[in-house]
């Protein structure tokens, strides 16, 4: 954990003038592979980072939510059945998306004091939205007296996101940020939502987190296009091979290519990548799974160079952060991670050169862009709960 109780509890009194109820944390998340899979009923492989989101809580019973962002210095009360957007303070729509799924749930969430304090890196592809949906979820669920699943809760996260938020997202994030363990990876069926806690231990090898400290506008807009795009390819897979199918989960890389001519270009690219990723991840948790770090770096970067030239969802900044690190001594793998057009890369790391690696990264990466970027390094995490 990276937020300290006390820290929390104090920064509440200050603000509030009593002591909170209680204090529930929630983490942010990098994915080590299956990018842009999870809309398409794929495979994805993210672990849950030391970085989270804790808010601290006391109830109230005239139906408002006080809240205070402790981290941009803001306060705001909102009625809990007044569940609009507010442009003025767009960080507290994260929380009464939240809300409104909860009553679409039949669930009642309780007004509240609450004060919200986080380390996860805004915009830099981390999950700083799903650590913060996921925390006020569970804040509900404790001054609620109700509780939901971990597939359940991922799923209202998600609604969050697709109707209030207005973001085709899948299930990763919120998926990871509830359900994840220290020192494990989570393989997840992004259909069915089987999913496998994959012990990470490697001998001598370690995930370097590398932030290019660029976080790309019009990310939204470029995701729902991508969405889109997938959509295209599945229409001309069900005209070109004759079968059901809703997803290019339902479709293989030997049917794309007899569909080629029925798609555009673009399409056939995006499906491509998605339909490769897939498999890429499969193999690469087997890889995890038996601690083979030089077969799961290679799918790793294989990823990245499908993200790069496919999906085009790389920058010109994750593109010298990734070559950089490829180009140095006891890196096995390097790639983009999250939704990309910025934020961080993930690396695979020999431990014992791992101090080298940083330092010769950041050098690298600046020397190409001019920019100072940022290591992130963590073990994994466990997913969200109530805080002792
Ligand atoms: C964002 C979305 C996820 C996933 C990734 C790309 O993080 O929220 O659902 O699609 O992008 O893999």
């Amino acid at each position: 954990m990276s937020i300290a109780v006390p820290t929390v509890t104090e920064a509440f009194e200050k603000r509030f003038g009593a002591k909170p109820e209680l204090v529930v944390r929630a983490p942010g998340r990098v994915n080590i592979i299956g990018e842009h899979t999870d809309y398409n009923h794929g495979f994805v492989l993210p672990m849950a980072i030391e970085r989270e989101t804790a808010i601290a809580g006391r109830r109230r019973d005239d139906g408002l939510l006080v809240a205070r962002a402790e981290n941009l210095n803001r306060d705001v009360t909102v009625r809990l059945d007044e569940r609009v957007r507010n442009a003025a303070e767009p960080w507290i729509d994260y929380i009464m998306g939240v809300v409104d799924e909860l009553l679409k749930a039949g669930k009642t969430p309780v007004g509240a004091d609450i004060l919200i304090l986080g380390d996860v890196p805004l915009g830099c592809g981390l999950s700083s939205s799903a650590a913060l949906e996921m925390a006020a979820l569970c804040l509900f669920e404790e001054l609620g007296g109700f509780n939901f699943d971990g597939p359940e809760a991922a799923r209202l996260g998600q609604r969050v996101e697709n109707n209030f938020l207005g973001l085709k997202s899948g299930i990763m994030d919120q998926f990871i940020s509830r359900c994840g363990k220290a020192d494990h990876g989570l393989f997840l069926d992004c259909r069915s939502f089987a999913y496998d806690l994959v012990p990470i231990s490697f001998d001598n090898a370690l995930f370097v987190i590398a932030n290019t400290k660029c976080a790309r506008g019009l990310t939204a807009s470029k995701y729902n296009e991508r969405v889109g795009e997938c959509g295209e390819a599945v229409a001309a897979l069900r005209a070109g091979t004759g079968r059901e199918g809703t997803h290019l989960r339902d479709f293989t890389l030997e049917d794309l290519e007899v569909c080629r001519g029925g798609m555009s270009e673009i399409a056939f690219r995006r499906a491509r990548h998605v339909i490769t990723e897939d498999v890429r991840t499969q193999k690469a948790c087997e890889a995890m799974r038996a601690g083979d770090k030089v077969t799961l770096g290679a799918f790793m970067t294989a990823s990245d160079i499908s993200l790069r030239d496919d999906y085009e969802v790389t920058s010109p900044e994750l593109n010298a952060m990734a070559d950089a690190a490829r180009a140095l001594p006891g890196c096995h793998g390097a790639r983009m991670t999250g939704a990309g057009f910025g934020g961080c890369t993930i690396n695979l790391v020999d431990a014992d050169k791992a101090a080298a690696f940083c330092a010769e990264l950041m050098q690298g990466y600046t020397k190409a862009t001019g920019i100072v970027g940022e290591l992130i390094l963590s073990r994994p995490a466990d997913g969200a709960g109530r805080m002792a």
